[in-house]
C-alpha cells in the first residue's frame, strides 16, 4: 500500500475557464487540456437534507476536484495535524483534494450540487473510513 505524505497545502482552489455568455455561462473540463489530472468518473451529491455531513473519508490514491456545481457548501480538510475549511459556492472554482487528506462535507445550502471530478474509478478498497485508521495510516498514530 503506497503511503502519501501530504498535507493540507497541497489542497487549492483553482479557478476554471469561464466562458461567459449573456444566455448562461460554460465551464468545461477536458482530459489532456484541463489541469490538475484527467478524470476516469463524475459523481454528484444533490437533494442533500439541511445539516448533512458527508465525506467522513479519506482516499490513498485518488484524487479529486469538487466543485459547488449548485449552491454552496463547506470542505474540512484535514491532514492529521492541521485543518482547513473552504467555501465553494462559484460553480467555476475548484478544490482540488489530494490523497491521504480526510474530508468532510457540510452546511449544504436547500438545492447545492456538488460535483466531483475523480481521478480514478470507484474503488472501495481506496477508502480510509475510520479517523483512527488514517492517523496510523499517515504514521501519526
Ligand atoms: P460514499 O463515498 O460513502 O459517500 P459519502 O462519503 O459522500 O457520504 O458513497 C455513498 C455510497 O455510494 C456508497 O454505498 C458507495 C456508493 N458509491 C458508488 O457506488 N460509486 C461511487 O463512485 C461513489 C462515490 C459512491
Amino acid at each position: 500500500m503506497k503511503r502519501v505524505i501530504s498535507d493540507i497545502h497541497n489542497c487549492n482552489v483553482v479557478e476554471m475557464e469561464k466562458n461567459h455568455n449573456p444566455a448562461g455561462n460554460i465551464t468545461v473540463y477536458q482530459n489532456g487540456t484541463s489541469q490538475p489530472f484527467d478524470v476516469k468518473r463524475v459523481y454528484y451529491l444533490y437533494d442533500v437534507p439541511g445539516g448533512s455531513e458527508r465525506g467522513g473519508h479519506a482516499h490513498m490514491e485518488l484524487h479529486q476536484l469538487i466543485v459547488a456545481a449548485s449552491g454552496s457548501f463547506d470542505v474540512i480538510l484535514d491532514d492529521g495535524r492541521n485543518k482547513k475549511i473552504i467555501q465553494l459556492n462559484r460553480p467555476y472554482f475548484g478544490l482540488l483534494v489530494v490523497p491521504g487528506i480526510w474530508r468532510e462535507i457540510v452546511n449544504f445550502s436547500s438545492g447545492a450540487i456538488c460535483l466531483v471530478l475523480a481521478s480514478e474509478k470507484y474503488n472501495p478498497h481506496d477508502y480510509l473510513r475510520d479517523h483512527d485508521e488514517f492517523l496510523k495510516w499517515k504514521s501519526l498514530k
